[in-house]
């Protein structure tokens, strides 16, 4: 039973009082920081949709500004392809995708399917390119979850199998999705690195992909008319790597009950790019003529630190940021594991990679890091999505919504 008032002596009164009030104060102000936050992201967020709204519909010009009508884009099941097959779809054109699993229950009506392995040199790739203007490779395997033979197959293999398709079938253009990846990181290649450079692939990815492209090359030798695209990291809704992996780190730490995520003294130089300018290029470079038979670096032209983007993240979680000495400061992998365990039993997808090691992704530094992006901006094309905490509020949320995270 509660004691009255009267009972206790008057120290203990004023403790007791002053010990509430606290309590009530800070109550009152973590509600008014959390609707304060919550406002903030809110307003955020309408923002940002207008802001998407207005760049949709510049995308959807490029799409549209191509006369051309019927494309198959490789890789349909992809991250990037979901962005592209839409742009497409809703500029009227008569669009198929393929992929190795069967039609994807979520996939519009309105797009025909091919299940096919590409690298499968006894598949007829007919169903795939016959009637197409426009091929847009994207279909290919990276390493987060792919074995190094896989990554040869599924990216060098299944393009010369492909190609030798399209050769036969007569396309108006492939654009073709290679990777800054093939610039390497152990030697020192000229700074902006341009497209015209020797590569020197450092990892199996790299290398996969400009074998592939090389496979490429040749057939432009041989008369495709053919883009070469190059783009760096790429994040954006659906994104299950990188920028993702890292939104999932901070998710992890919020839900262990941090409040702050602290990150080592030496930031990293990041370079990324959003998914909705790799459509946009790809749409652009499609159908400009001087674009064919060259290859293009695709990147923001700004290169956010990684303590910039850690920052970010903590904002939009609703967590603090701070730099501190120790360069393996965090939880350990086991306590993040654990913690991501429970979100999963709490209902949490496992679409994003979880990485052993926190923010992998920002941890590397390259010396090649820095683009050339002449060639792209000499075709006149313009990126849209260049401001990174408009970005990555549209992830949280995108994540969020969809329990991808937390
Ligand atoms: N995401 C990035 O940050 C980034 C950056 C630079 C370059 N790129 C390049 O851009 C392209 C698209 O990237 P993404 O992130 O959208 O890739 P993704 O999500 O991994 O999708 C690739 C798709 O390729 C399909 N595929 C793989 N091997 C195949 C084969 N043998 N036959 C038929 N389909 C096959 C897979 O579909 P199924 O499993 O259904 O067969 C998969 O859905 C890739 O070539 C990648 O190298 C990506």
């Amino acid at each position: 039973m509660p004691l009255a008032r009267g009972h206790f002596p008057a120290a203990r009164i004023a403790h007791v009082t002053g010990t509430r009030h606290r309590n009530i104060r800070r109550t009152r102000h973590r509600n008014i920081r959390r609707t304060r936050h919550r406002n903030i992201r809110r307003t955020r967020h309408r923002n940002i949709r207008r802001t998407r709204h207005r760049i949709r519909r510049i995308h959807a010009s490029y799409a549209t500004a191509a006369m051309a009508s019927t494309a198959v884009v490789t890789g349909g099941r992809g991250f990037i392809a979901s962005h592209l097959l839409p742009a497409l779809v809703s500029s009227g054109w008569d669009v198929r995708t393929c992929g190795r699993r069967p039609r994807p229950d979520d996939l519009a009506g309105e797009i025909g399917y091919c299940q096919v392995d590409l690298a499968d040199s006894s598949a007829d790739l007919a169903p795939v390119v016959d009637g197409v203007s426009h091929v847009f490779h994207l279909a290919g395997a990276s390493s987060s979850r792919s074995s190094e033979d896989e990554m040869f197959r599924n990216n060098v293999d299944a393009t010369a199998h492909l190609l030798d398709a399209v050769s036969a079938a007569g396309v108006e253009v492939v654009v073709h999705m290679s990777s800054t990846s093939i610039y390497g990181e152990d030697e020192q290649l000229p700074s902006p690195v341009p497209e015209t450079v020797q590569p020197a692939p450092s990892r199996a990815y790299g290398k996969a992909k400009w074998q592939t492209e090389q496979v490429v090359w040749r057939a432009v030798e041989a008369g495709l008319p053919a883009v070469v695209l190059r783009p760096v990291s790429v994040h954006g809704a659906g994104a299950t790597k990188l920028l993702a992996s890292a939104m999932l780190d901070v998710a992890i730490e919020r839900y262990a009950g941090l409040g702050t995520v602290v990150v080592g003294p030496t930031p990293v130089e990041q370079r990324l790019l959003h998914v909705d300018d790799v459509v946009a290029a790809t749409l652009y470079l499609a159908d400009h003529a001087p674009a064919r038979g060259r290859a293009f670096n695709l990147a923001m032209p700004h290169y956010p630190s990684s303590h910039e983007v850690a920052a970010l993240l903590a904002d939009e979680l609703g967590l603090g940021f701070e730099v501190v000495d120790d360069a393996d400061c965090g939880p350990s992998t086991e306590e993040r594991a654990a913690a991501r365990v429970r979100m999963l039993a709490e209902g949490m997808t496992d679409d994003i990679l979880f990485t052993p090691e926190r923010f992998r992704f920002m941890r590397k530094a390259n010396r090649n890091n820095r683009l050339d992006l002449g060639a792209l901006l000499g075709t006149g094309f313009r990126l849209g999505q260049t401001d990174l905490k408009d970005a990555v509020a549209e992830l949280g949320a995108w994540y969020g919504e969809r329990r991808w995270i937390l």
